[in-house]
């Protein structure tokens, strides 16, 4: 049963996560995504969740923990408010430079002759991304979106993915992209926020949909691209270690893995990959992936 009880902001700030209660919400998190918060991550859920407690009307953190156990809603509630969306525009900018100079070319190319391409932002959070993908793209081909090229970008938290599909950003956010691209790709939006919003040929190219990366993936591919950036830093090691083979599965032979500066692949996964740079490998041509079953 709810507390019918409305709990003000200033109390539900002073309300203390117990340790109990935070092993339990970190174990259903880790369950459900992959996401490892370790003791010290208690501190940082237990102000995350305060704004829950406030919609439920909860008194303390027990009441949150058997609410999260009792409704399955609230889990994806729970798993925005604890993922990490952050992210930017041209991020890592060394990884678009490969992509402009030594992948793009051959790929296009291939796309002119009737070929297909495709690409994915797997953990795309509100769409920079796989938009900077796409902007890089249309850079070197002004006519990608009519060619059998697409990105598929994809994300866990429903609501980031809403943003990233809704494609309109603030000038601050903006203001990332260099001039020469924004003004090309970007129009200013209807209302009077200044926002700007990204334009046809951009949207052709991305498809958004919601995927937890630990669950079943419904496509094989294969893709030419993957970045998978700053995502799996937040999993376990022998999680990182059950999703590279996957990676390499869908990717196609000398396809591309991007991932984040502070992550490594397993050693495991080097009979599959070959570095191309710090953090940007291609899938070796003879290798086969085995994949453990996933759910
Ligand atoms: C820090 S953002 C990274 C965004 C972008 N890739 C970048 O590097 O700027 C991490 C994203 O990973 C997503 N994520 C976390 N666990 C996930 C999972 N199990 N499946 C899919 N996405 C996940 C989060 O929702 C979040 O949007």
């Amino acid at each position: 049963m709810r507390a019918q009880t409305s709990v003000s902001q200033s109390e539900t700030e002073k309300t203390v996560l117990s340790e109990s209660d935070f092993a339990v919400l970190a174990a259903m998190i880790r369950r459900e995504t992959g996401i490892h918060m370790p003791p010290q991550k208690r501190t940082l859920m237990q102000s995350r969740l305060a704004r829950r407690l406030r919609v439920h009307g909860l008194a303390d953190f027990s009441g949150y923990r058997r609410l999260v156990e009792q409704d399955e809603s609230e889990m994806a509630h729970m798993v925005s408010c604890l993922t990490t969306n952050v992210t930017r525009f041209f991020r890592e900018n060394q990884h678009f430079d490969e992509l402009r100079t030594v992948v793009l070319p051959d790929l296009i190319e291939r796309a002119r002759q009737g070929g297909r391409v495709r690409l994915w932002s797997a953990g795309c959070s509100t769409g920079e991304e796989p938009c900077s993908m796409a902007l890089t793209l249309l850079d070197l081909c002004p006519d990608a979106h009519r060619l059998d090229i697409r990105i598929l970008a994809s994300d866990l938290d429903p609501q980031v993915v809403q943003k990233a599909a809704r494609g309109i950003y603030s000038p601050d956010r903006a203001s990332q992209i260099p001039e020469g691209l924004r003004g090309r790709f970007f129009s200013a939006g209807t209302s009077d926020t200044r926002d700007l919003t990204v334009a046809e040929p951009v949207r052709a190219l991305i498809s958004f949909r919601v995927l937890n990366l630990l669950h079943r993936w419904p496509f094989s591919g294969p893709f030419d691209v993957i970045f998978c950036r700053n995502v799996v830093i937040y999993f376990e090691q022998s999680t990182q270690t059950e999703l590279w083979p996957r990676f390499a599965e869908v990717l196609a032979s000398g396809g591309r893995l991007f991932i984040g500066h502070s992550e490594r692949l397993s050693p495991s996964a080097m009979t599959f990959f070959e570095p191309t740079g710090i953090t940007s490998y291609k899938k070796i041509a003879s290798s086969q992936a085995t994949v453990s079953r996933v759910r």
